[in-house]
């Protein structure tokens, strides 16, 4: 079954049914060709909201699941976010965009998986695994980027295009990469070379130097 709620926006003078949409504020855009993916809404204040002035371009997937078995699914995003086409928003797990956030095309934020640790019995019979994701204010998802469950993005830091993101990125860092890793925060212009391991291994058999 689907959400009941029904709401209304306009794209280029012509109104679209927004299915599935528990809050939509003022001015905010949802192209034709977003999907939303919300079975059994519970009335009790969870679901999809969608702060003012976003836009939603075509093409994004935004999957709440089974709200009535799932109690962590929601999906809430700010105001002034932008999420470019193609994305998969998965809020099974739960998801929070913060205000002024980006989202590139073809980004995938998943917030659910499997459980895999047994090996004697089939993924599919393993159940699944939550972890909410945070995005926050003003950062910036690369296009094509993968953000893992439980991650928190934090305030202003970006996501290089095609980055897998498995751990916490702090306020204003850039990561980038699989997995992704800082190279820099924002306002520094130099990136940080790791040394590579082989390097650190040599300086470390090298002798030292003999007293004089
Ligand atoms: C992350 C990003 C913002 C960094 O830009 P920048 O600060 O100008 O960084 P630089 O281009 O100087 O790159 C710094 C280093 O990171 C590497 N790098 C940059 N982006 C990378 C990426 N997405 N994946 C892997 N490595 C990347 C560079 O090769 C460079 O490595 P080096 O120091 O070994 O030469 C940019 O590269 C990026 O990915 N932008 C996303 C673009 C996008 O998705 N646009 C579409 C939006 S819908």
């Amino acid at each position: 079954m689907k959400a009941s709620t029904s709401l209304e926006t306009n794209v280029n003078d012509n109104p679209i049914t927004l299915e599935g949409i528990d809050g939509i504020g003022e001015d905010t855009v949802i192209h034709p060709g977003v999907e939303i993916v919300q079975e059994n809404p519970q009335g009790d204040g969870r679901g999809l909201y969608i702060g003012s002035k976003c836009i939603i371009y075509p093409r994004n997937r935004l999957v709440l699941g089974d709200l009535g078995a799932n109690p962590q699914a929601s999906i809430i995003i700010g105001d002034h976010v932008l999420i470019n086409a193609g994305g998969y928003l998965s809020g099974e797990g739960g998801l929070t965009i913060g205000d002024y956030a980006m989202i590139g095309a073809n980004a995938c934020i998943i917030s659910a998986g499997h459980q895999i640790h047994d090996p004697d019995r089939l993924i599919q019979h393993q159940g699944l695994t939550y972890g909410r994701i945070i995005i926050g204010s003003g950062a910036w998802i690369g296009a094509g980027a993968i953000i893992l469950q439980g991650v928190e993005i934090g305030d202003g830091a970006v996501v290089g295009a095609g980055s897998v993101v498995c751990k916490n990125v702090p306020p204003q860092a850039v990561v980038v990469g699989n997995p992704a890793r800082i190279i820099k925060y924002r306002g520094e212009t130099a990136s940080r070379k790791e040394t590579p391991l082989f390097t650190r291994l040599l300086q470390c058999l090298k002798p030292s130097p003999l007293p004089r």
